[in-house]
């Protein structure tokens, strides 16, 4: 993990300030499952009852009360993805997305600091459209299996290697690797980003299964690279044709960065947030099997009424390091600050802003 290494402010030669040493420490509240916590949280575990059994709320209770009375004296927002776990998505964060909306929102954020509760690159993304906020996150070892497959490096040699040839990278990297591409895409624009460039060939990296997805919707010819993600690769068509077959009703939705043939059996992919209002627009008593993070289907049952979710469930490893517990210390300790190089960033803030400013047009 030696990006990582490389962008966190406590590896930078002592000579910047912490965010411990500019905004302080605070001690760590205690932690008990009082009336008064009880009170004040009832209405946060309305929205989580049907996955956190009421036995193990005093758990939670604590952690959630104590972090969301800390954000408001830090003046912290918490932007959390699609596949947090429910304790977390419903009760204490303030903004939850897909990756495009989350890089968005830290842009737009009224706060001094963002508590990203999602992986690095999306931290550090947020940090990029963000340089004058602070920005921690609560696990830096929240890594990402795409993010690993490509450095900065990689993508200097396939430059060389293909003169000409549009770079579009993955949102899923580090900013290294954006800092050396044309334009960063996500998984919600990744087909008008490809066609946004006039040239016949375009590299699309480093997700094979998103560029082959792509390369379905185009008649661009898309060059890619061997990244997976390892949550989306491990899922076949056979095993979602087989629920099909035990239930035609079942309609399958499933992320793009599914190998081609799983895409194929599916009736809708989109992004996260695409899969989420795919869901949310069904009618009650739909049968919909989510081919994504196990987390998604819990955090949207409220919103999507009535319809019964069939989990094959793969859960992330890295967005499962964000826990309640690591974002209160984020918040207590101010801990750990993303930072990324200033010559680096403006070269990756390029990318990801081009991309942006792409989606407002
Ligand atoms: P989305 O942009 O669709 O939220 O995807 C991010 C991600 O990491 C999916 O595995
Ligand atoms: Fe990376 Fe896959 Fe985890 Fe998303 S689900 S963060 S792409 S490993």
């Amino acid at each position: 993990m030696t990006e990582l290494n490389q962008t966190t402010s406590s590896k930078s030669a002592g000579k910047v300030q912490s965010a411990a040493e500019r905004y302080g420490v605070v001690d760590m509240p205690t932690l008990e499952y009082t009336p008064e916590v009880a009170k004040e949280t009832a209405h946060l575990y309305e929205k989580v009852k049907h996955h956190i059994p009421e036995i193990e709320w005093p758990v939670h209770a604590p952690y959630v009360h104590a972090i969301n009375k800390l954000k408001k004296e830090r003046n912290a927002v918490i932007l959390a993805h699609n596949y947090m776990t429910p304790e977390i998505f419903h009760c204490v964060a303030d903004v939850a997305g897909d990756s495009l909306q989350l890089a968005m929102e830290a842009e737009k954020v009224d706060a001094d600091i963002i508590v990203q509760c999602g992986v690095h690159f999306m931290a550090e993304t947020s940090k990029l459209l963000s340089p004058e906020k602070t920005v921690l996150i609560p696990d830096m070892k929240a890594g990402c299996s795409l993010a690993e497959s490509l450095t900065g490096e990689d993508v200097r040699l396939l430059r060389e290697a293909n003169p000409g040839v549009p770079i579009v990278t993955y949102v899923n990297t580090s900013a290294d690797v954006k800092a050396e591409s044309d334009i960063c895409c996500t998984s919600s624009n990744a087909v008008r980003v490809v066609e946004s460039f006039e040239s016949d060939t375009i590299l699309l990296i480093p997700d094979e299964f998103l560029a082959q997805n792509v390369a379905k919707l185009t008649k661009k010819k898309i060059l890619t690279w061997k990244g997976h993600c390892e949550v989306h690769e491990r899922f076949t068509p056979e095993e979602l044709l087989a629920y099909k077959e035990a239930d035609p009703a079942i309609q399958i939705v499933a992320h793009p960065e599914c190998p081609p043939e799983v895409v194929d059996v599916a009736d809708f992919s989109g992004s996260t947030s695409g899969m989420i209002d795919f869901a949310i627009g069904q009618k009650p008593g739909a049968k919909v099997l989510l081919v994504t993070e196990c987390s998604m289907a819990s955090n949207i049952q409220e919103q999507a009424k009535g319809v019964e979710f069939i989990k094959p469930c793969n859960l992330c490893p890295h967005m499962k390091r964000i826990t309640l517990p690591n974002i209160l210390e984020s918040l207590v300790y101010m801990r750990e600050e993303v930072v990324v190089d200033p010559v680096m960033a403006e070269k990756a803030r390029h990318a990801v802003e081009r991309m942006v400013n792409l989606k407002m047009n």
